[in-house]
């Protein structure tokens, strides 16, 4: 089921860390020697489809297509700005759209809605963020940044801090940085915004060193920190705004905290940051968020080079690979199979639990209705 020839970049675990690391080198030469690489893409286009809001994202896939020589097509708010307007649905979108451009970008607010573009889609796919599940590219610019500012991707203590339930660019981050050695995480939140079970067993099957806290004091005494890797909490995916207050403002570094924090640690954001990191942080030395967003641009080239040139195997295992016709439907209400009905069903068996292909959820085994009886 599904292209296998493209080398779409779903979730960052179907590459090796070799990929990776070949990637993360080429982002620094081309930093280092950007007019280089100023013609790489000459003739190429890169279609951007952007469901959900973004500012870095989104510019930096495009500053990124131009600084390589080629251009880029697209729409943000598809709801006003195309025929998503007019009830077309992703398959259709995604099929069109890849017809037009040599690589994708795609956004949404449902999870597993990357893989859906990509079943259906005729040049490879890039997800750059799919609900609360994954954000690869996001990913890709924290290792360089680890890299670049830290020299290293193993032996780190890494906090990190906020919504670690609903935030995507957490579990990429903490699916890529287990697979290199020697790494402790020490994931600070809130009883209700704790990392979702499945980041959980992923950490436990990797044996990796984890612990789940809920003080930024108590991860700066007793963790002795690289790293802090703060997030924003998700408005926008709380199921009310009565629960999204309740959750709002909990952790918030500033000056005096950053005072209790060791000399080496930096401190990392995805961006936007809302409250959760004080403005009067930014001159602090070790206060590297920016810098971070910049790094975004050049591994965003690489990636693109890599792709368009071939030079990202994937490994060449079909985008599903679970049980099809097991009859059963994803119960997760964020999962993009419950709005986008006509994409085939698929399941993993994990120790007896079916877990959804698309949105990575356990699944209660309770078989799809087949159709009302008539009586
Ligand atoms: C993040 C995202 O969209 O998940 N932003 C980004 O891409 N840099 C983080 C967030 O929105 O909080």
């Amino acid at each position: 089921m599904g292209q296998v020839s493209y080398n779409h970049l779903i979730d960052l675990n179907r590459y090796s860390t070799n990929q990776w690391n070949d990637m993360l080198r080429l982002a620094g030469e081309i930093m280092r020697n950007p007019r280089i690489y100023e013609n790489s893409c000459g003739g190429k286009i890169m279609g951007t489809m952007f469901y959900e809001p973004s500012t870095r994202t989104q510019m930096s896939f495009q500053s990124a297509m131009l600084r390589l020589g080629g251009g880029t097509i697209g729409f943000v708010n598809p709801s006003v700005n195309s025929s998503v307007a007019k009830g077309e649905n992703l398959k259709d979108t995604a099929k069109v759209i890849s017809g037009y451009c040599d690589i994708a970008v795609i956004r949404h607010n449902l999870e597993g809605a990357a893989l859906a573009a990509a079943i259906n889609a005729d040049c490879p796919i890039i997800n750059a963020g799919d609900g609360g599940h994954l954000h690869p590219t996001q990913t890709l610019t924290d290792l360089m940044t680890l890299k670049e500012e830290k020299g290293k991707l193993s032996g780190l203590s890494v906090g990190v801090c906020g919504d670690l339930k609903h935030g995507r660019t957490v579990h990429s981050l903490i699916k890529a940085l287990s697979c290199y050695k020697n790494n402790r995480f020490v994931l600070i939140s809130t009883d209700s915004l704790r990392i979702p079970e499945y980041i959980v067993k992923l950490l436990e099957d990797k044996c990796a060193d984890y612990i789940e806290i809920s003080s930024l004091d108590e991860a700066f005494l007793n963790y002795d920190l690289d790293v802090l890797y703060m997030t924003r909490i998700q408005r926008e995916r709380f199921e009310s705004q009565h629960e999204y207050k309740n959750q709002a403002d909990k952790f918030i570094l500033n000056v005096k905290k950053m005072k209790k924090a060791p000399e080496k640690m930096i401190v990392l954001h995805p961006l936007p940051r809302i409250n959760e990191i004080d403005i009067e942080v930014d001159s602090d030395p070790r206060a590297l968020y920016f810098k971070q967003a910049n790094y975004g641009m050049y591994i965003r080239m690489a990636l693109i080079l890599q792709t368009i040139n071939y030079q990202l195997n994937p490994d060449n295992i079909p985008l599903l690979t679970g049980e099809h016709n097991s009859g059963l439907e994803c119960r997760n209400m964020k999962c993009i199979t419950r709005t986008e009905v006509y994409l085939p069903k698929s399941f993993k068996k994990e120790s007896g639990d079916f877990i959804c292909e698309y949105c990575e959820e356990k699944v209660k085994a309770i078989p799809h209705r087949s159709g009302v009886q008539s009586r």
